[in-house]
């Protein structure tokens, strides 16, 4: 795609402490869904996911597997790898933080940043939590059980006091509100960017950027009995995977700083305080933009082990569908908020936006052509106000969406598409061509005509949500591969009347509760 516009786009890396849940599945969700949306839109889409693999946290998980890190980080990033097949994901890189090319990477920010003065040593002596990977201050802690002090993120935390280095946070204080000032996009939504400004307001103080009393991580250049701080390390990824430290490489030229990171509201802060300031500090640009997303509950309770709750991805998209499952997680919340997850909602906009409104529509559209128009594309007769009216609306939606996407609002843009879906079954009830049939068969090839043409352009809005169903719905308006991206919306790319159509087929089933079917 030579000319074509850059979007680069980022999940967090996943710590391999754990096997992949619904919450991990979210996060890339959502940056599948903008990347398959910027493609279709003609845009150069790098995707970068991949799994965080240093520090305490995972070094304390391998040992209680028993094997050493290194193979219990190979295990386990590969069950990430699995997940974003498993879920369609289209993710261009998969980087891990073992790789050389990363350790290579962090490295030199390391020393880039000490060549700059941004670095200094000296004693940590505070609470760290491992659940976290974060340091805490006294005043943030509340009294937990067996005299534990709790973060307020829930996890407990341990007394640390160790040689470390030191990052000179608290001198970037005024130069990241200015950032958060200047860009007022940079951090999404509204309300998380609030809170971040406060916090930064409130001071910062200098990070501890080393640990010298474990050793699972990137050895410090130049002392090695310090390993770099699993955050700052993780940070680093996004620039490694396009060529960091070769700053003058194409990749790097090209897609740094990137479009958007994407994030949950519990790791904002490193993404929107300490990275900016540790690029800047290195002389680097920040990136664009960082969206935080809420989190999930599971039928209205926290997920955690140990409330045995958790939501396993694979077992959701076996008992719904994937594309049914990604529909509903991006329509279920406005995108930002907390949302509940509930088998009766599931199943509530399973069947009724998913089956009877986009498949009922679709469905009865087809198969009167197939029966009526001997299964080729009708041809239109002259077009009506309100043919002209379903048609613009279809068209008109391309622009409403990028704006919509651009501010990562999904459940906007799906109820956007959702209005046509409605005003596309109201016209076919309004028209009948059941009864055109007998009375007007031209106007009836017209009415069909409008309504396979909107069933077009819906199914390329729906591709990046839904890709099975929509291409299944494409193949049955005989749209060619080339033809499937938003060049071919509205007038772009027509349908040509006589085309033979393959015979339809339902693409979107109803939820039937097992009691339901008499099982
Ligand atoms: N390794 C760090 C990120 C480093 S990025 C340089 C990390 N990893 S994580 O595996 O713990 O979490 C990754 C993502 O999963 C976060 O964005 C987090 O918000 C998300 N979720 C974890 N549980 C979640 C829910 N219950 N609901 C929604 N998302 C949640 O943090």
């Amino acid at each position: 795609m030579p000319g074509a516009k850059p979007y680069y786009i980022t999940t967090p890396i996943y710590y391999v402490n754990d096997d992949p849940h619904i919450g991990h599945a979210y996060t890339t969700l959502a940056c599948d869904v903008l990347a398959r949306f910027k493609r279709l839109d003609g845009y150069d889409v790098r995707f970068l996911t991949g799994t965080d693999e240093h520090g305490q946290k995972v070094e304390k998980a391998a040992e209680k597997a028993g094997v050493d890190p290194q193979s219990f980080t190979d295990r386990v990033s590969g069950n990430f790898r699995a997940l974003a097949k498993a879920w369609g994901f289209t993710n261009d890189d998969f980087i891990r933080t073992t790789e050389e090319r990363h350790v290579r990477a962090a490295q030199a920010l390391w020393t880039t940043l000490v060549e700059r003065g941004e670095i200094y040593l000296d004693t940590y002596a505070g609470w760290y939590a491992v659940r976290d990977e974060a340091f805490y201050g006294e005043s943030e802690l509340r009294d937990g059980p067996a005299g534990k002090k709790i973060a307020p993120s829930g996890a407990e935390v341990e007394w640390v006091e160790e040689p470390s280095y030191f990052f000179r946070l608290s001198a970037w204080q005024d130069r990241l509100l200015k950032l958060y000032e200047d860009n007022p996009d940079f951090i999404a939504p509204q309300s998380r960017r609030n809170e971040v400004m406060s916090f930064v307001r409130g001071g910062l103080q200098d990070l501890s950027v080393s640990r010298t009393s474990f050793s699972w991580g990137i050895p410090v250049p130049g002392d090695e009995k310090h390993v770099m701080y699993v955050w700052l390390d993780a940070l680093t990824n996004y620039i490694t995977a396009v060529g960091y430290p070769d700053i003058a490489s194409a990749d790097y030229t090209k897609l740094w700083p990137a479009d958007l990171h994407m994030v949950g509201k519990d790791i904002l802060r490193f993404h929107a305080v300490y990275w900016p300031a540790f690029l800047m500090g290195a002389g680097l640009e920040p990136p664009k933009r960082v969206f935080a997303h809420g989190w999930w509950t599971n039928e209205g309770q926290k997920i955690s082990k140990s409330l045995g709750n958790v939501i396993d991805p694979y077992d959701l998209v076996r008992r719904y569908g994937l594309d049914q499952v990604r529909y509903f997680m991006l329509r279920e919340v406005p995108f930002g908020n907390d949302g509940d997850f509930s088998h009766r909602s599931m199943v509530q906009r399973m069947n009724s936006e998913l089956a009877n409104d986009y498949g009922n529509l679709v469905q009865r559209v087809l198969s009167m052509i197939a029966r009526n128009c001997s299964g080729l594309v009708p041809e239109p007769g002259p077009l009506t106000g309100e043919d002209e009216e379903l048609l613009g609306a279809v068209a008109d939606l391309l622009p409403k969406l990028r704006t919509i996407m651009d501010a990562q609002l999904f459940h906007e843009a799906l109820e956007a598409v959702w209005v046509v879906v409605r005003a596309a079954n109201g016209y076919v009830d309004r028209q009948a061509p059941w009864t055109l049939r007998k009375t007007d068969e031209p106007r009836m090839r017209t009415v069909l005509y409008v309504l396979a043409e909107t069933i077009r352009n819906l199914a390329l809005y729906t591709l990046p949500v839904m890709p099975t169903a929509s291409d299944a719905i494409l193949d049955q308006v005989g749209v060619d591969q080339e033809q499937r991206s938003f060049a071919a919306v509205g007038q772009g790319g027509r349908l040509v009347p006589g085309a033979a159509l393959p015979k339809p087929a339902g693409v979107f089933p109803r939820f039937v509760e097992e009691a339901d079917a008499g099982a």
